[in-house]
């Protein structure tokens, strides 16, 4: 063996324990008490835990938006990535007016490869449904590509489908064995506020929020929820940030349709107040995050197992083109960071008590790794599973800051929030990338996940 995890509590969704992990070749080889190996290296973990990495399965790095550019590159992405535990990044590639899906996720995988230091997979956003990306969509999922984002919003972008192509993509996903994710907002209702809002002279970082609130949210669930129904299909339903939305994905879920719901961080830490700030506009992102009474209903529905993922939708931007919107909230680009921050910031809330290691687990890696085809190689400490491995300190207290972040952005939403207990070393494939604050992995030591179709689902 090349390396023993000696003495530490193993957390999996369903179960904890005190064992030792030996680890050969990147790969876990053995999970018992008192396991020897001559040469091997020696981790003592006692009084820590040992978790599988996480998967972030909502990212976009480098990705033109907002008349910009995303700040995090794959390169500082995944070397953030590594430094929060996050051990397998899923990016979002989109297709552009013309372009094949393989052709689109094939440019992205060149710009991965040599800077990538944990690995990826990708998500396909289409934007241009033609007959030919209707057939392509079989060979993606041959490919490796088995998820597919449709855009409610961002007409203006060119990024928005209409709910034929929504439905018809429904459709294809039976065929295929792909899964549909959506980002639900109604893009009518924004503008229609938005431009209202303006000609009051109702321009600050606030009225982002006010044009898009609850129901504008709500509504598209509820209609992507519908579709998903009547077409008896699987839906995934990124970024999900409100009540009444929460409220039918609980309801289609007794039913028994297959419906997933993802939330991230900044939803459950932070309320439609942080809008008012003065730096409010860097929290300007879509869907924006919503109020009190919303952020409870998603911490409810995550302590009951109605929230299946929970990733971070991290596409930053920099201060200074935050800025464009000083004086008009549709100017400022959309997107928020947290790559680093979500399995601290979702372990800091167990330490505290509010849910158990084993859910945030469950929702930040097995569950991921499961609904998207790869598990489980990832998302799993199991025999014959990638070595991908946080330790944990549950008595090491983190203020969290700009400056002990490993992202290239030169602010950070999370700034001054305290976590109780912090990753102390990271894993990928049996290789240390982050010890005690500091990033020691390698560029382009990341490797592209291939994923299963959901034929090869293992649920
Ligand atoms: O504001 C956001 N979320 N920006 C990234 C693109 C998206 O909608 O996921
Ligand atoms: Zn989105
Ligand atoms: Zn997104």
């Amino acid at each position: 063996m090349d390396l023993i995890i000696k003495h530490g509590t193993i957390i999996t969704p369903s179960d904890t324990f005190i064992a030792d992990i030996g680890i050969k070749d990147g790969k876990i080889v053995i999970i018992g008490d008192d396991v020897e190996s001559e040469g091997a290296e020696i981790v003592d973990a006692t009084g820590k835990y040992i978790l599988p990495g996480a998967l972030d399965v909502h990212t976009h790095l480098e990705m033109p938006f907002g008349g910009t550019v995303s700040a995090d590159g794959y390169f500082s992405g995944t070397r953030a990535a590594a430094c929060g535990g996050v051990t397998t990044v899923f990016d979002y590639v989109l297709q552009r007016k013309g372009q094949g899906i393989i052709e689109a996720v094939e440019a992205r995988r060149k710009l991965c490869e040599g800077e990538a230091c944990v690995d990826y997979a990708f998500h396909c956003a289409i934007t241009d449904m033609t007959p030919e990306i209707h057939e392509e969509i079989a060979a993606s999922v041959a490919y490796g590509v088995a998820s597919f984002k449709v855009f409610m919003v961002y007409k203006k972008e060119g990024l928005m489908v209409d709910d034929a192509v929504f439905a018809q993509l429904l459709e294809r996903s039976k065929e295929t064995g792909a899964l549909i994710n959506v980002h639900a907002e109604n893009p009518d209702l924004i503008d229609f506020r938005a431009a209202k809002f303006l000609k009051e002279g109702k321009t600050s970082a606030w009225y982002h929020y006010l044009s898009r609130p609850e129901f504008v949210e709500a509504e598209a669930d509820k209609r992507a929820i519908h579709w998903a129904k009547s077409f008896n299909a699987p839906l995934y339903i990124v970024h999900l940030a409100n009540k009444e939305g929460m409220e039918e994905v609980t309801r289609a879920k007794a039913e028994g349709y297959e419906i997933y719901a993802e939330t991230c961080p900044q939803y459950l830490n932070f309320t439609s107040d942080v809008y008012k700030r003065e730096d409010g506009r860097n929290f300007v992102c879509s869907p924006p995050i919503k109020g009190q009474e919303s952020q409870d209903a998603l911490w409810d529905a995550l302590k009951r197992g109605d929230i299946d993922t929970i990733a971070t939708d991290h596409c930053p931007f920099q201060s200074t083109e935050k800025d464009w919107g000083k004086d008009d909230f549709t100017k400022i680009p959309n997107g928020c960071m947290g790559i680093e921050n979500l399995y601290p910031y979702m372990l800091s809330e167990a330490n505290k008590g509010r849910i158990t290691f084993n859910k945030v687990v469950e929702v930040c890696s097995s569950n991921p790794a499961k609904i998207f085809g790869c598990s489980p190689e990832k998302g799993s400490l199991t025999i014959g599973s990638d070595a991908d491995i946080v330790i944990y300190d549950p008595n090491k207290n983190v203020t969290i800051s700009k400056d002990n972040m490993h992202s290239d952005v030169d602010y950070t939403i999370w700034e001054g929030v305290e976590l109780h207990g912090y990753p102390v070393m990271t894993y990928s494939r049996g290789r240390l990338v982050y010890k005690d604050g500091e990033f020691l992995g390698q560029v382009g030591w990341g490797k592209f996940v291939k994923r299963r179709g959901r034929k090869g689902f293992v649920g």
